[in-house]
This record gives structure tokens, C-alpha cells and sequence, in this order.
């Protein structure tokens, strides 16, 4: 059987990361969260010392940063001097205020491409049939000709319930108001990809619609 790659391109809040978390255990997928690893990257640069405005020491402290990847059960987590960052050093305020500033740098998303791509190789190695990458530009830039491409969205109103039920606080409009405009990688529907509108569905009935489509292949 052949390796597939699957990938989810979706605003904040848009229902990726459950989504993706579902069709992984449901079809033994990896499940790649690109966007911990600008958040991971986000920490790190602040962490040092590197301003939101230094697009070219950004791009710098970027490109020398050690990575590497860990694999725990089906998820692929970045590591930074063999270290994983953890979410709760990731999915702080300082750093749901400044990744968008940070990952509309050319050079920081250049760091991150062969990184990326490279985990198609990484999950092959550990004997997955497949994996599903989610971010922003996930079906436009790492994986354009992927197996399947999804593109997720749903109605503000309804995301920011989302978010609030899982208690945070994050301003979700001002990011994707940034990601959609940056001039690199902008968050799009990629053409030709398969525009999701959850407003009104469960994520039940969203993984189910997907999984229709891997079913053909898995
Ligand atoms: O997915 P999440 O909301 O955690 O992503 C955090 C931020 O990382 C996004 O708002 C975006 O600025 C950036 N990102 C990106 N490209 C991706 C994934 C995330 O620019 N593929």
C-alpha cells in the first residue's frame, strides 16, 4: 500500500487540531501540529532574546536553531537542543500575542520547510501508512500535491464559542487577520482542496465527511 499524506488547512479555531487528532487514531496516522512548531519557535526567539521586529535576526536565530523531532504514540513533537518544548511554555498569552509576527518572517518559514517535509520521511520510517499534517499552509506550500487537502472554516462567532468553552482567551481574530494577509503563505483555501464550513456541524459529522474520502485509500 502506499503512503498518504493528508492535510488540514484551517484559521484558529477552526476545528484542525481535533479533527486531525481524530482521523490520526482513527487510521493510524502521524499527526503533525505545524502550529506548535512556529509556537515552539515563537518561545525559543523570545526566550533569547530576538524582537518581533527583526525580521533578519529572526530569520537568523531561525535557520541555526538544532531541531529535531520526537515521536511519542502517534504525534510528532519538535524538539530544540533535543528538548521538546511543552505546551504550557507554547500556549502562553506572550505567545499567542506575538507567532503571528514571528511566522509572517520569509526566512523563519524557510527554516521550517524542509522540517516539515522531511516528516513524511520520519513517519514512513515508523511504519505509518500515512500522516496528517494540519496548519495554514499545509496544502498550498509543504504538501501541494497531497494525497487529500482539506481547508476548514467556520463562522466567527462560532469559533470564538469554541474557544471560550475550552477556557481560553486567545484573540483568534487579530492572528487570522494577520496569517490571511501576510504576503508569505497566506491562510487560504488552497485550489483545488475541499472547503469544510463547520459552523454547524459536530466534529463528528466533520471527521465523518473526511474520513469518507481516506476510506478510499485507507
Ligand atoms: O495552529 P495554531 O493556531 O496553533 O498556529 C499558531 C500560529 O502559527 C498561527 O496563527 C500562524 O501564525 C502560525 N502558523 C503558520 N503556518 C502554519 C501553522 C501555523 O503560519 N502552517
Amino acid at each position: 500500500a502506499s503512503f498518504i499524506i493528508v492535510a488540514i488547512d484551517g484559521g484558529a479555531a477552526s476545528g484542525k487540531s481535533s479533527t486531525s487528532r481524530a482521523l490520526s487514531a482513527r487510521f493510524n496516522l502521524l499527526h503533525v501540529d505545524t502550529g506548535s512548531f512556529y509556537r515552539t519557535m515563537t518561545a525559543e526567539l523570545l526566550r533569547v532574546g530576538v524582537s518581533a521586529d527583526d525580521a533578519d535576526g529572526i530569520g537568523q536565530a531561525a535557520a541555526a536553531l538544532p531541531l529535531d523531532t520526537a515521536i511519542e504514540g502517534r504525534r510528532a513533537s519538535m524538539c530544540i537542543n533535543g528538548r521538546i518544548v511543552p505546551d504550557a511554555e507554547i500556549r502562553t498569552s506572550e505567545v499567542n500575542a506575538n507567532v503571528s509576527i514571528f511566522a509572517a518572517v520569509p526566512e523563519l518559514r524557510r527554516a521550517l520547510l524542509d522540517y516539515q517535509r522531511n516528516l513524511a520521511a520520519v513517519a514512513r520510517e515508523h511504519g505509518f501508512p500515512g500522516l496528517v499534517m494540519e496548519g495554514r499552509d499545509i496544502g498550498s506550500v509543504i504538501f501541494p500535491d497531497a494525497d487529500f487537502r482539506f481547508f476548514l472554516h467556520a463562522d466567527p462567532a462560532e469559533r470564538a464559542r469554541r474557544r471560550a468553552a475550552e477556557g481560553q482567551t486567545d484573540s483568534i481574530a487579530e492572528r487570522d487577520r494577520l496569517d490571511t494577509s501576510r504576503k508569505t503563505a497566506p491562510l487560504a483555501c488552497p485550489e483545488g482542496a475541499t472547503d469544510i464550513d463547520s459552523t454547524f456541524m459536530t466534529l463528528e459529522e466533520v471527521v465523518e465527511r473526511i474520513s469518507g474520502d481516506l476510506a478510499t485509500r485507507l
